[in-house]
């Protein structure tokens, strides 16, 4: 039979493991109450904060291009990179169709696409690429430090989302259209999923 200072001893730890539970319950569910982050891949976040400034990057024809090449039209910019499988192309599509749902109107906004992955998307990439999407749209590329630039400007998160892949790797990246206005400066935004009518509707407010 077990001395009375075993049972004590056995008593105090059993106590202490139903402390230990109901911490680690309550803990769960303080988590549960916190904000969460979106799921890697495309991150979407934007403040009050100012959006847009300058950068020179290179073109898929291989024309310098500046903030200051847009002036007096508005663009509607989207980061992204070639080799995305999903979202990307998806984005930069309603991007399209929205330009073309404005009818005559359209023709003063122009697709802008930056690339967040210069090593591949090369001027000649970006060629080809283009041709998938609107007519005008003007893709864009550069060094590693203009495209770090450019996205900070932008307030564009980005990273390589597997690392040691080889050429063979995903971007994490904001997934946000901005459109900005023929002085340079930000007029609204539009996240993903955003129906090329309702994008279209939108910009309409403002031309
Ligand atoms: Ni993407």
């Amino acid at each position: 039979m077990a001395s009375s200072k075993a049972r004590v001893r056995a008593a105090a730890f059993g106590l202490a493991l139903i402390a230990a539970a109901a911490v680690a319950f309550l803990a769960v569910r303080i988590g549960d109450e916190m904000p969460r982050l979106p799921p890697s891949g495309e991150r979407q976040a934007v403040g009050t904060v100012q959006i847009g400034g300058p950068f020179t990057l290179v073109d898929q024809m291989g024309q310098v291009r500046t903030e200051a090449t847009f002036r007096g039209k508005f663009t509607l910019v989207y980061f992204g990179y070639t080799f995305c499988p999903d979202v990307c192309p998806m984005e930069l599509a309603t991007m399209s169709a929205a330009i073309d749902a404005l009818g005559p109107d359209g023709a003063k906004v122009v697709p802008v696409f930056i690339t967040i992955d210069p090593a591949r998307d090369t001027v000649e990439r970006l060629k080809s690429f283009a041709r998938n999407f609107h007519p005008r749209l003007v893709a864009l590329t550069g060094t590693q430090e203009q495209v770090a630039a450019a996205a900070r400007a932008y307030r564009v998160y980005y990273a390589k989302a597997d690392e040691g892949a080889g050429d063979d790797y995903l971007m994490d990246h904001t997934s946000i259209i901005y459109l900005i206005d023929g002085e340079g400066r930000y007029a609204a935004h539009f996240t993903y999923g955003m129906a090329a009518e309702q994008m279209a509707a939108r910009i309409a407010e403002f031309l």
